[in-house]
């Protein structure tokens, strides 16, 4: 499953060094946006020769990278309108259609983020009816980590089952059974759509759509595209016809009765149609599991490798908690353990270059003119890991995020949801999920690794695929 995109990744990075070298400037033929990912982050030594702003070709097609902490702040927040479209990849353009909120743009995207925030808010974030549904499927998560009886085994499936949920959850009002047919299916086919839209032909096609049609397979990923909408289609119409507009289940019902009200009113120009409503009820799927999965496979992986950490996570959480469950209330008398989890996703920096932003209009900025609709993508790894702002960049160090009595303190660099306008809508319910899901976690189970392996011998080094993964391993869940 990963070395795929890993030779991919390899191609690309020789590609990318002998253009450089070549060169002698970032003028190269074609590196996947996902290429920093490798090294983890090459484009720091450009931007300490070209400046925090520079421009790269991706094929044809020149690109401006901003890099560190005071430069993406500034393009993200104080020029937010300037820096807040959103570019497509060619694939994903045909894809999606300008539907949904992860790829769109203009009207329709404002339209369907704010509803999407408003909605998340009710039924995902911030409400104890959410809590209590994480929670909840803590418990179905721990039973599979019992069954292996503390063996070593990889996590990843049952984890992602897990997060799958949350999003079910808040999406249709009700969860799956881990093996339910129809909820493998879906998460399959999102796995390999993830794993063709990384492949070489699409990267090629994504840079010269017209030369490279005939390579890559795209009949492929229409279909598995029409099939993951003709299912999603069906649990929407399921819902449908039990809709009552009294008890709302969950954000596809709420769509639903604001677009009946909508036609009711005989109001057609409206956003709120069923291709917004399917490709929403995707992008949430897409954006609100791999990313929470892969920082929560971090977080384990990083408890085996630094025993006296997770020793500390779970003296803090006996201490505090006793045996009961964790709430989200308790994050305030849980210092450390918020630590833990904030460094985890500043070390991991899972989505290292954001999703690709695009200029709304020409902007000035830091002396260099950017044309209206260039792609920018704003470097989080080079935020998350910027020598000016962190103590140890490179090393897991959960004192980044506390003051010197031990209490938890904010840091402005800590910019893993990004910043802006695009900043990551599911921000609120992922950070309450990782909370719940690793706090619960480490009160039940000690995460070791398998027997015979020295701890300093699991390897840290990222695996890129949407996101960068951490490497394949299995791990030994302990009972407590
Ligand atoms: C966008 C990070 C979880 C929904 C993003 C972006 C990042 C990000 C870096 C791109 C922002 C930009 O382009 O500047 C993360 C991380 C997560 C996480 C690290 C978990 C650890 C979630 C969850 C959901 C979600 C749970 C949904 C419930 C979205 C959506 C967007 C987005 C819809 C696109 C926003 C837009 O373009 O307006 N996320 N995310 N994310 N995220 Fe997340």
């Amino acid at each position: 499953m990963i070395s795929h995109p890993k030779v991919c990744c390899y191609l690309l990075d020789v590609t990318y060094y002998l253009a450089i070298w070549l060169t002698g400037w970032g003028y190269f033929v074609p590196p996947s946006p996902l290429l920093p990912t490798r090294s983890n982050d090459p484009f720091s030594p450009l931007s300490k020769k070209f400046g925090s702003v520079f421009s790269v070709h991706f094929g044809m097609k020149k690109v401006v990278v901003l890099c560190g902490y005071r430069t993406v702040k500034e393009a993200l927040l104080t020029l937010d309108e300037a820096f807040g479209e959103r570019e497509a990849p060619t694939i994903l353009q045909e894809q999606t259609k300008g539907h949904g909120v992860l790829w769109s743009g203009g009207d329709s995207w404002k339209e369907m983020r704010r509803f999407a925030l408003t909605n998340l808010r009710d039924f995902g974030m911030g409400k104890k009816a959410s809590e209590e549904k994480i929670i909840e499927e803590c418990q179905h998560l721990s039973v599979v980590l019992q069954q292996f009886k503390g063996e070593a085994f990889d996590m990843s499936n049952a984890i992602t089952f897990a997060v799958s949920n949350i999003i079910c959850s808040i999406v249709y009002g009700s969860r799956f059974n881990y093996n339910d047919p129809e909820f493998r299916g879906q998460i399959g086919r999102a796995d390999a759509l993830n794993h063709i839209q990384l492949s070489v032909s699409t990267q090629l096609y994504n840079l010269y759509p017209s030369l490279f049609k005939w390579l890559l397979n795209r009949r492929r990923i229409l279909n598995i595209s029409a099939e993951n909408k003709k299912q999603t289609w069906s649990f929407i119409h399921h819902l449908k016809e039990s809709l009552n507009p009294e008890t709302c289940r969950g954000f596809v019902d709420t769509f639903l009765v604001r677009q009946k009200h909508l036609e009711d009113s005989g109001n057609t120009d409206t956003h709120f149609h069923d291709d917004n409503l399917v490709h929403m009820v995707l992008d949430l799927f897409i954006a609100g599991t791999e990313t929470t999965g892969t920082t929560l496979r971090w977080s384990l992986l990083l408890m085996a490798r630094y025993p006296l950490i997770q020793d500390r996570v779970q003296g803090e959480l006996r201490s505090v908690l006793g045996g009961r469950q964790v709430q989200m209330e308790d994050r305030k008398n849980l210092p450390y353990t918020n630590a833990v989890i904030h460094e985890v996703l500043r070390f991991s920096s899972i989505i290292p270059m954001a999703l690709p932003h695009k200029t709304s209009r020409d902007v000035t900025f830091r002396g260099h003119l950017i044309k209206k609709g260039t792609t920018v993508y704003p470097l989080l790894v080079s935020v998350l890991h910027d020598e000016s702002e962190w103590e140890k960049p490179r090393s897991f160090h959960p004192d980044h995020f506390l003051d010197t009595d031990g209490k938890f303190t904010k840091r402005d660099a800590f910019m893993p949801f990004s910043a802006g306008r695009r900043i990551c809508l599911g921000e609120t319910l992922a950070r309450m999920e990782l909370f719940l899901f690793f706090s619960s976690l480490l009160q039940r189970f000690r995460f070791t690794p398998p027997p015979g392996v020295p701890e300093e011998e699991l390897d840290l080094t990222p695996n890129v695929c949407f996101t960068l993964l951490p490497p394949t391993h299995k791990l030994c869940a302990v009972a407590l």
